[in-house]
């Protein structure tokens, strides 16, 4: 297996707008970032994921895109993102970018030229129809929210498909118009030296969106083999990453050997994570571990614990999420959408550091690669104050300084409230204080990150469980190249003693541990581990 860096890479997901304001106006913008990619650099980030950047009237965080060849003016110009590109080159970070081509915003000048004129070459690059369908109110993303998914457009005489909100009209991907303009996009952006795009709403992107077809005309997945292969032509090492929310059945068309997507968020893996966290056992995780197809050749898993959304938790059953709610989010201001929380991680564990650690150990030693969301380096909490999901997407917080350091504009002015109450004030949780502190999160993440990417083992090896005997603890172990690596964490808040057995291996050297005491143990010895516990150990057994 070749050393794909994908494997073995930390991606850290910026918001532009809210990382960090160079200008002074109280939007974050390139600049600013360029200003801190100090910190990612400390933390030991290898990748950003850029959340979209591009001019939007910004009614979904910029999922709602009126061009895809430009920078919002408000984050700087297209010369501060090759700035950007350049600062972070320099620091040996590559960068993916959103792609998000499912739907353009009513406002871009594609769609406004379907509406206005049926016989515009743009009007088929959109989902019309000329009858209410019967389906319109079923399938809607944002329940709750949005009540239908097809709306009446009076310039258009017709109702127009948007599986989001209504201001965003699904592209019609059956048009080669339409897919030559997605390559071309992807085309400029590689050319300005990105290294892949975080590829959104793939289930929907690459639906049929009640287009009628003849059976087997159309093959639904093409649209991901030709965006993979034009990638591949125009940039070694560039990739896919998608977001699809899917069953593991899927998964293998999805990833085609890594033809198609290089990487997949693993929803099924997060929402089975935070049921076994709530439950204080590794049950569902490990039954979801063994259950998770293996991806070959190319393809990789991408492991989150939280991200720029709500944490969806639509695919666990209704008494399971029921369980999960009551012990992570029990306010219905926290539940949102009927299947979601909106919360960040830490107020979700209360701020209790153990089970924070444990939980940032457990994203660095899952099989594949760990991507993390700006703020949960240092345990930010969200403001429930804020409509929907824009709880979890509050300003950084750098310093205890006015604006948390984030801008020196007025507070008035800025892009959205600081987080400035309570324990997850920026008074209380801030990069500045967190980086002088020896036991803080960020201290911890930071040596979790390099701990990570010294074992390329758990990125580029196989993966196995093993059995300890106890549904507490999930106990893995990585091998690659002859080198294996065993990490075992303890759910539970009681303190757990097992003898460690593994085939082959005759001595485990600790190589991090949520204490600093423990020293080597020899195969059959006992393990002792704190409640809520880690350790990460390096096998010395005879080589394979
Ligand atoms: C994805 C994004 C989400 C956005 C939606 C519509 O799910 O993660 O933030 O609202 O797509 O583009």
């Amino acid at each position: 297996m070749p050393n794909l860096w994908y494997k073995n890479a930390i991606v850290y997901c910026v918001d532009v707008e809210k990382f960090m304001d160079a200008s002074g106006d109280g939007t974050g913008d390139f600049a600013g970032l360029a200003d801190r990619l100090d910190h990612l650099e400390r933390l030991g980030v290898t990748c950003i994921w850029l959340n979209p950047f591009f001019p939007s009237p910004n009614r979904d965080n910029g999922y709602d895109i009126t061009d895809y060849y430009g920078v919002d003016p408000r984050y700087g110009t297209l010369g501060d993102f090759v700035e950007f590109m350049h600062a972070a080159r320099d620091r040996g970070m590559r960068v993916i970018i959103d792609l998000v081509v499912n739907h353009t915003s009513t406002d871009h000048p594609w769609f406004q030229a379907a509406r206005s004129d049926e016989n515009s070459p743009f009007r088929d690059w959109y989902v019309w129809s000329k009858e209410k369908p019967e389906n319109a109110h079923e399938g809607m993303v944002f329940p709750g929210v949005q009540d239908s998914i097809w709306s009446y457009d009076r310039t258009a005489k017709a109702w127009y498909l948007h599986r989001f909100y209504d201001h965003q009209a699904d592209l019609n991907t059956a048009n080669p118009a339409v897919r030559e303009e997605i390559l071309k996009i992807m085309g400029f952006w590689l050319a300005l030296g990105v290294s892949g795009f975080r590829l959104d709403a793939v289930p929907f992107l690459i639906d049929t969106k009640g287009m009628k077809l003849e059976p087997g005309s159309f093959d639904p997945y093409s649209l991901l083999t030709e965006m993979h292969d034009f990638m591949a032509w125009r940039r070694a090492g560039a990739v896919l990453l998608a977001e699809a929310n899917i069953p593991y059945s899927d998964a293998p068309a999805y990833f085609d050997g890594g033809d198609r997507m290089n990487m997949i968020f693993d929803f099924m893996l997060n929402q089975h994570l935070f049921l076994s966290l709530a439950r204080g056992t590794a049950a569902p995780l490990r039954h979801t571990l063994q259950n998770r197809p293996r991806p070959d050749g190319l393809g990789q898993w991408a492991n989150f614990l939280r991200n720029h959304d709500e944490l969806d938790l639509g695919r666990l059953s209704i008494a399971e999420r029921e369980e999960a709610f009551a012990a992570l989010g029990p306010d219905a201001s926290m539940q949102i959408y009927e299947r979601g929380l909106r919360r960040r991680l830490a107020p979700m564990l209360e701020g209790d550091m153990s089970r924070l650690k444990l939980a940032y150990s457990l994203l660095f030693a899952l099989p594949g690669t760990p991507v993390l969301w700006y703020g949960e380096e240092i345990g930010m909490g969200e403001n429930l104050a804020l409509p929907e999901r824009e709880a979890v997407r509050t300003p950084m917080q750098w310093a205890d300084e006015p604006n948390a350091g984030f801008s020196r504009a007025a507070t008035a002015n800025l892009i959205q409230p600081i987080l400035a109450d309570g324990d997850f004030g920026y008074q209380n949780v801030n990069v500045a204080q967190q980086v002088r502190e020896p036991g803080s999160l960020l201290r911890s993440i930071t040596r979790l990150v390099q701990t990570r990417r010294s074992t390329p083992e758990i990125g580029w090896g196989e993966w196995e469980l093993v059995d300890v005997g106890r549904d507490d603890v999930l106990a893995l172990s990585y091998s690659w190249r002859g080198a294996r690596v065993v990490t075992v964490h303890n759910f539970s808040p009681e303190p757990v003693s097992f003898p460690l057995e593994i085939d082959g291996i005759d001595r485990f050297e600790p190589l991090l541990a949520d204490h600093d005491a423990q020293s080597a143990i020899l195969r059959g010895e006992t393990l002792d581990m704190a409640g809520f516990g880690f350790c990460w150990l390096r096998c010395d057994g005879p080589r394979k």
